[in-house]
């Protein structure tokens, strides 16, 4: 069985107080949460002193990006990987639509970001997803097979145990606008089936698979009921501890 997965990201918000302060007052909430795993994920100023205040609980530590580079040279600018784990990171997600769309990230870059995060010892969120206008063109499934088969290029079926995929459509990614359950779940089987023909049956079953976009504590349990839902990446209803902690309690 998959254990559900429920990852908080904070994107480019909160001072250092405050965050720290968050991941305190969640640390406290989540103590006694066993169904799910659980993870934030600070900015990179953050992690080191972020991390120390969840060393000992269930909350994991993710970071949101890191180098395409694997060895430590002149990048100004850029965070290796293995520099992440050396502070405590456990999870980085990579290739979120934000940076594909702001920053340029190509399916190239992202996936050897995807190789730096793996052999740096580091699990990875690979996060996918369609716009507006290519779900309205009838390219969503064209356009996430793309990524899938770009993104994980070369990845051994070892490497795929390490990596979850987020669903995170954009036209509901901060808009309130969330997919339905059966939108969700209809490309979550697509992604599922699609492993399985690249990587092998078994392996697509291990592979958890987030939806992100809008989640919130209100439709957190319509989602996960869905069979391929196995957790959520939460962007803006994951900044308050408490309402973070209303998704985590979801019920099905
Ligand atoms: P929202 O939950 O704010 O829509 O953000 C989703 C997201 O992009 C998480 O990575």
């Amino acid at each position: 069985m998959r254990k559900p997965f429920i990852v908080g990201n904070w994107k480019m918000h909160k001072f250092l107080s405050d965050a720290v302060e968050t991941a305190v007052r969640l640390r406290k909430l989540c103590s006694g949460v066993t169904h799910c795993d659980i993870a934030i994920a600070p900015v990179f100023v953050h992690l080191k002193v972020v991390g120390d205040r969840l060393e000992g609980s269930n909350i994991f530590l993710a970071a949101q990006n890191c180098s395409t580079e694997m060895k430590h040279a002149a990048h100004t600018g850029e965070v290796a990987a293995s520099m992440l784990k050396d502070v405590g990171v456990s999870y980085v997600i990579i290739g979120h639509s934000e940076r594909r769309q702001y920053y340029a990230e190509t399916d190239e870059m992202i996936n050897k970001k995807v190789k730096a995060a793996l052999y740096s010892g580091l699990n990875v969120i690979l996060c996918v997803g369609e716009t507006l206008s290519e779900r309205d063109d009838g390219q969503l499934f064209d356009v996430v097979r793309r990524q899938l088969k770009h993104g994980l290029e070369g990845l051994s079926r070892n490497d795929i145990a390490k990596v979850s995929i987020a669903y995170e459509p954009v036209w509901a990614i901060g808009t309130g606008r969330t997919a339905t359950p059966e939108q969700a779940q209809q490309m979550h089987e697509f992604i599922r089936g699609y492993l399985g023909e690249t990587h092998g049956e078994d392996v697509a079953e291990r592979v958890r698979i987030l939806y992100g976009g809008s989640v919130k504590p209100e439709n957190v349990s319509g989602l996960l009921s869905q069979r391929d839902i196995d957790g959520a990446l939460v962007g803006g209803a994951s900044l308050d501890a408490d309402t973070f902690f209303g998704i985590i309690s979801y019920e099905i």
